[in-house]
């Protein structure tokens, strides 16, 4: 176990801190888990569901491919669509679950961005600015400038069970309309951190 600034960091938490590829983004990504862990009871939530780590190790590693290192984030705007909420459910479950939290925003506003982050369901109380949207609902997201986002994350919407109940019949649709949001949304030269809605290859 490593020390940290508020005592001794779970070995999970010290897993993840791994994946950092210098020194600096090491120590800075310890320093994000230890706020993490203080307000949200990051590592509790990981004993009870501990697919959540997986979570974090995913968008942790997003985050280092497309920005080359986490101290590149500082300042950044990124746009997170279906970022998750305290009351999103498990496509597995059906049940509310942690794994679905904001955890990308809350890892981007401990890493010093500006993150915005869409979702339709609870959003109360979190410390980045959020948007309860219905992204099935055609012109959703025109309320945001053009050009207005360094870099954009949309990860999970289309398997999610709120997003099959309301709206699984028009699921290539939404997906169409929300790369071309992204194209729209993001700055020249302006960086994809990953989306479910853009056709790779
Ligand atoms: C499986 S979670 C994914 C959370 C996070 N992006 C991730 O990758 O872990 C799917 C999210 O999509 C949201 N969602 C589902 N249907 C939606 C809709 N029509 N409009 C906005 N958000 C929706 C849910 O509330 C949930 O937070």
């Amino acid at each position: 176990m490593a020390a940290t600034g508020s005592g001794v960091m779970p070995g999970v938490l010290s897993r993840i801190v791994a994946i950092g590829r210098s020194a600096p983004d090491r120590a800075l990504l310890r320093r994000a888990l230890d706020e993490l862990d203080a307000r949200h009871r990051l590592a509790e939530k990981i004993a009870a569901e501990p697919n959540l780590a997986a979570i974090m190790t995913e968008f942790v590693t997003r985050l280092v491919d497309a920005f080359g290192s986490l101290a590149a984030i500082r300042g950044q705007a990124v746009l997170d669509i279906a970022c998750g909420s305290s009351s999103s459910r498990s496509p597995v479950t059906g049940r509310q679950t942690s794994e679905f939290e904001p955890w990308m925003c809350r890892l981007l506003v401990e890493l010093g961005a500006h993150p915005v982050g869409l979702d339709i369901g609870d959003l109360a109380g979190e410390a980045f600015e959020h948007h309860r949207v219905d992204l099935g609902v055609p012109g959703a997201l025109d309320f945001l400038a053009p050009g207005s986002f360094d870099a954009i994350h949309e990860s999970r919407l289309f398997g999610s069970p709120e997003f099959r109940a309301a709206h699984g019949s028009a699921t290539e649709r939404i997906r169409r309309e929300i790369h071309r949001q992204e194209r729209r949304l993001l700055r020249p030269g302006g960086v994809l951190i990953h989306s479910d809605g853009r056709r790779h290859g």
